[in-house]
């Protein structure tokens, strides 16, 4: 018979919006209730360019979430970032990496870099202190089509970056393609990806199921089945580049629901039964614990978590609403239930 609990390491999700304000203190308790640390992302309106504003930051999240949940802080990358920022920040324990959006690529994404040469400078103290570099790895140019700004940016940028700072950290986040997968596998110990839960879970149908679906938009958004496949595959191989990364992104519902729709998937109540139903449906449960809770902490360079976590084989029925917020799978049952 099928095992009935399954006990991991405490997860971490290695990539999340958290929000600010009243939106901060709605949706940060779910991430903390599933993970131990979680990577926040800088997007906020204004960015999250500073040390002074990412140590508040930070206190606010530590305020609206319980003890032993750890924000770890991200650096939002501009065409003006100093260096020297960057290196303060990493050497003062606020920053574990910078983020890279090129700019329009996505949500408050106007201030992201408009020509990845700008931030060389930046890059290469990066590459000598060890700092990572987290990537929102598509392109904006709009005379390519939305489907192919991942494997494109892959092409145009990433490579180039690869060559240029062989020794830089690099996380090329929430994967959506064959070509990120085959990549980021053949791209060595410098370069690892993150993966969420929707892009295991739906394809590029699910935008359009019955009728305009904006609860299954995000960006990047979902590709075709055989690029979910490959994104499976790769993630449940139990390879050690590649971890955890809901890129949970809430939007209140009048915002997805409207005639322009936010791109982002509130996934947090229950991601690690989303993932959790993957691995299973993979035959990977063995691998799990790995791509949950272990190699994110290594390829950042941190201790693993000494808690543990357990599931039990009991159904999840993913409400319909969670605070209002229309959460990933919502009106699903998941196989898996987090026992707390
Ligand atoms: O779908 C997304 N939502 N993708 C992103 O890159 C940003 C995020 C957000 O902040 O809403
Ligand atoms: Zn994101």
């Amino acid at each position: 018979m099928a095992s009935q609990t399954l006990t991991i390491r405490k997860p971490d999700d290695w990539h999340v919006h958290l929000r600010d304000g009243e939106m901060l203190i709605r949706v940060a308790p779910y991430t903390a209730r599933q993970f131990g640390r979680a990577i926040v992302m800088p997007n906020l309106a204004p960015p999250v360019t500073s040390v002074e504003v990412a140590r508040e930051y930070r206190k606010r999240i530590m305020a609206a979430t319980v003890p032993g949940f750890t924000p770890l802080m991200t650096c939002y990358l501009t065409d003006q970032t100093n260096p020297e920022e960057i290196a303060r920040g990493h050497g003062e324990g606020v920053w574990i990496a910078a983020k890279l959006y090129p700019a329009g690529a996505t949500t408050n994404s106007a201030s992201g870099v408009t020509d990845i040469r700008n931030i060389y400078p930046t890059l290469a103290r990066m590459e000598q202190t060890g700092m990572v570099l987290c990537v929102h790895g598509e392109v904006t140019d709009p005379d390519v089509d939305v489907f192919d700004r991942e494997k494109v940016f892959i092409e145009r940028t990433l490579s180039r970056l690869v060559r240029d700072f062989p020794a830089l950290k690099i996380v090329l986040e929430h994967i959506t393609t064959a070509e990120a997968a085959e990549f980021v596998q053949q791209g060595g110990v410098n370069i690892a990806a993150t993966v969420t839960p929707q892009h295991l879970v739906i394809n590029r149908n699910a935008l359009f199921k019955g009728g305009l679906r904006p609860h299954a938009y995000c960006l990047p958004v979902a590709k075709r089945e055989e690029h979910r496949l490959a994104v499976r595959r790769f993630a449940t191989s139990g390879a050690s580049n590649v971890f955890l990364g809901t890129d949970s992104a809430p939007h209140s519902r009048e915002a997805k629901e409207s005639a322009c729709g936010c791109a982002g998937i509130f996934n947090a109540p229950y991601a690690l039964e989303s993932y959790a139903a993957v691995f299973e449906e993979e035959d990977a449960l063995d691998r799990f614990e790995a791509f949950a809770s272990i190699n994110g902490a290594r390829f950042y360079g941190l201790p693993l978590n000494d808690e543990t976590i357990t599931l039990e084989r009991m159904a999840t029925h993913v409400p319909e609403t969670i605070d209002g917020l229309v959460p990933f799978q919502a009106g699903e049952a998941l196989p898996w239930s987090l026992l707390t």
